[in-house]
């Protein structure tokens, strides 16, 4: 299957619409232990793009590949099985309210053929740590806030053991510090576990830190797929707009060296 398929995942040529096209003609790839960055305004796609990947949304035309196989015409119980190496992290989360942070883990870790009953509260545990949130395992969700709540989720996500994680827009609504914290632990997830990973997101710090690849979205077309670096020299006045954008978000409180002042070339002044 692999020699078939060698990119992890694969758009060929895909294309939705539902009452105006989305996708349309949608192209790129995420190669085994790299992690590909989804961008662009709100609404251009990018969590139906996900969905393609989950296999909860077919294309209308194209074909998706994903784990080395192509998904585009599973059954529902075939998709099952792809979903067990490949999982996502909602937004919200999407815990379950009524069970502890421990709780919402272990119903993840219990849906694992190989799992032992015996050591659960050292996985559990062992989870928490790894997200670096040891203490909040008898918490409700609900009472923890929005990073910490995205941090629960990712750690029942590795619950599964995935070879592969989606993220979308991990640090959206997040503060600073933890923002930082889970950016950090995605891209150790990255190195020291080699997961794959597609994160949506709106955050170019995180872009930079983890993307090998981004893809930016608009208009129903992709108008970039390359590498973080080469963003900046995008001619898209899409692409320019977003870079633009995010430099008044961001206010001036960045690094002389950093790439983003770099890229614009001085073609907005400091305020
Ligand atoms: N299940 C659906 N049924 C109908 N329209 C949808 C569905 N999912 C997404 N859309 C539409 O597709 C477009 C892209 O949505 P989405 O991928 O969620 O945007 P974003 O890039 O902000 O994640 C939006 O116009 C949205 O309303
Ligand atoms: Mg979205």
């Amino acid at each position: 299957m692999a020699e078939e398929y060698p990119h992890y995942i694969e758009f060929r040529h895909v294309y939705k619409t539902f009452d105006k096209p989305v996708l349309v003609d949608s192209n790129f790839y995420v190669d085994p232990g790299k992690t590909v960055a989804i961008i662009g305004r709100s609404g251009v796609g990018k969590s139906v793009s996900l969905g393609h990947i989950m296999g909860f949304l077919k294309p209308d035309q194209g074909r998706v590949i994903v784990a080395h196989e192509d998904i585009t015409d599973l059954s529902e119980a075939e998709m099952n099985r792809v979903r067990r190496k490949v999982t996502m992290v909602f937004q919200s989360g999407a815990l379950f309210d009524s069970l502890t942070v421990a709780e919402n883990i272990l119903f993840s870790l219990e849906l694992r053929e190989d799992f032992d009953e015996k050591n659960k509260e050292d996985i559990v545990a062992g989870l928490l740590q790894m997200v670096g949130i040891p203490d909040s395992a008898d918490a409700y969700p609900a009472d923890l806030p929005t990073g910490f709540r995205r941090a629960v989720a990712i750690a029942r996500a590795l619950a599964a053991e995935p070879q592969c994680i989606l993220y979308d827009e991990p640090t959206t609504m997040v503060d600073p510090i933890m923002s930082d914290h889970l950016t950090e632990l995605m891209l150790r997830l990255k190195k020291e576990m080699n997961l794959t990973s597609v994160v949506v997101t709106h955050d170019l710090d995180l872009l930079h830190r983890v993307a090998d690849s981004v893809v930016f979205l608009s208009k129903g077309k992709i108008a970039f797929f390359g590498p973080p670096g080469d963003l900046y020299k995008s001619n898209d006045p899409d692409v320019q707009d977003f870079l633009e954008l995010d430099k008044v978000i961001r206010g001036t409180g960045m690094a002389e060296n950093d790439p983003f002042r770099k890229g614009l070339g001085g073609v907005a002044s400091e305020g």
